[in-house]
């Protein structure tokens, strides 16, 4: 509130104001000018080119997914719709160890890389391309990237079932440079993945020398997130002391029905470990994941949803059980005959999910999969159901605690450079909601339905959904790492 404007490009009047730092509301006007908020207080007698009215409602930052796969969807689904209906305005992408870039033209993708389609635009072979590809034709919503290691150890390795040589480890290093420069947050890391199961810890270490400098981050869907998931963090935060830079556990959760209740052991281990180095986690409001079809007993020992098959387009959104007994063979057999594609699996307790969402630290994070009529629902109802159904109905935290997990945290963990919160100078990222009646509304059966609740949403001061409606704008930014913003 330094220059005192008083006609701005929009104004948000008469909202209760959730300003994504966990402070308690309070009731405020937002003007905003040229994308960026410029006020915040009581605006009455201002003038503006547009104004919405907020009365009864909550102004909050826009909402950061801090896991998605949206890596080509911000390309060929450029309008975000199940993202931007949620109330989102910026994802983080590449994760799991998956990015869209680079790649060789030439190459052929293993799964889970395949899951991200190839765009029409063709693949890139740097990271810079594939930032300037977003630049040139912006999403709806703002773009993080990190690089990933499967997608690394691909390009450069012929075979994935081995540790990486020397040559292939200064290869991959030479990349991840190449990502850094270009503007990339981090590197991600997906050792569950058949394609980096054998990748080793020094393997990780030694490709993610370039991310040292930078203070970028190293972020990982875990080797294991079952009977050995203590060794798994032990193992993430050993990368992150090796290297000095911050971690993110994603997803963080425990599978399968002998780990039930491990979230009593895990999180305070995390929650030790953050007294001697920098460390965040993100967690998806569900109990069951979703992930390429696998095969391993340990996978279907619960309910198997099919959500996408490429050679059985038609079996999506069935039961593997049944698909099985149809063809009258086993369940590692159905699945074999599936692949590849997407699946389903409902393998976590609820308290484990409620004990982790509500730990001071997490993060709310999608992992939503962008493909087929059958995905699994998080893609579309992720931040609606920690705002609904946890935060207002189950009572896990006030709805301030619910935001911040969405905005002002993950704006902090991922470095992103004046988002998350509503401040004046901050980028106009904006959604506007009615606490008393946000919901998600997709669900396993019809899992492809916007929310219900979310009444506006503002990405850098253009308002892209209002009412159930996309206004058809394209306004999202690409987000550098910030020291790269100042060279780029
Ligand atoms: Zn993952
Ligand atoms: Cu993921």
């Amino acid at each position: 509130m330094n220059t005192p404007v008083t006609h701005y490009d929009l104004l948000i009047q008469g909202g209760t104001v959730i300003d994504g730092t966990k402070a308690p509301r309070f009731n405020a006007d937002v003007g905003i000018v040229n994308g960026r908020i410029v006020a915040i207080g009581q605006l009455a007698g201002h003038t503006a080119d547009n104004t919405l009215d907020a009365t009864g409602r909550i102004v909050a930052p826009g909402f950061i997914d801090s896991h998605t796969h949206d890596d080509q969807a911000v390309l060929s689904q450029a309008q975000m719709p199940f993202k931007v209906s949620q109330g989102v305005t910026t994802v983080v992408a590449g994760n799991c160890g998956i990015s869209a870039a680079p790649l060789r033209v030439d190459m052929d993708l293993p799964m889970p890389l395949s899951l991200l389609e190839t765009p029409a635009e063709g693949r890139f072979t740097t990271f810079a391309a594939y930032l300037d590809a977003l630049r040139a034709t912006p999403s709806s919503v703002n773009v993080a990237a990190m690089v990933g290691h499967s997608t690394l150890r691909a390009v450069v390795m012929s075979d994935l079932d081995r540790p990486a040589t020397d040559a292939e480890i200064s290869a991959m290093q030479a990349l991840v440079e190449e990502a850094m420069q270009a503007g990339a947050i981090g590197l991600s890391t997906g050792t569950f993945y058949p394609p980096a199961v054998k990748a080793t810890t020094e393997e990780i270490i030694e490709v993610g020398r370039p991310l040292t400098s930078r203070k970028a981050l190293y972020v990982t869907h875990m080797r294991d997130e079952s009977d050995r998931v203590m060794e798994s963090l032990e193992e993430t935060f050993q990368i992150g002391r090796a290297l000095d830079i911050p971690v993110v556990v994603s997803h963080h959760k425990v599978q399968n029905t002998r780990n039930f209740g491990k979230t009593k052991v895990t999180l305070p281990f995390i929650k030790e470990a953050m007294q001697h180095q920098c460390i965040g986690l993100d967690c998806y409001p569900y109990t069951a994941g979703s992930t390429m079809i696998r095969t391993d007993r340990g996978m279907m020992e619960g309910r198997v949803l099919i959500a996408s098959s490429v050679p059985h387009p038609e079996c999506a959104g069935r039961d593997l059980k049944d698909i099985a007994a149809e063809w009258g063979v086993s369940g590692e057999e159905a699945a074999q005959r599936l692949q590849p594609g997407s699946a389903i699996y409902f393998m976590m307790d609820e308290d484990d999910v409620q004990r982790i969402l509500a730990f001071d630290d997490t993060m709310i994070g999608s992992d939503g999969i962008p493909v087929g009529e059958k995905p699994h629902p998080r893609l579309w109802g992720t931040f609606p159901r920690v705002l609904g159904h946890y935060s207002r109905d189950v009572g896990l935290f006030p709805l301030e605690t619910a935001v911040w997990k969405m905005t002002g945290l993950t704006a902090r963990n991922f470095g992103l450079h004046e988002r998350g919160a509503l401040k004046p100078g901050y980028h106009a990222d904006v959604v506007i909601f009615n606490a008393a009646t946000v919901r998600d509304t997709a669900n396993y059966e019809t899992p492809t339905q916007p929310a219900e609740g979310i009444d506006a949403v503002i990405v850098n001061g253009a308002v892209t959904w209002q009412n159930g409606v996309h206004s058809g704008v394209q306004n999202g930014q690409v987000i550098l790492r910030k020291d790269a913003a100042a060279t780029v």
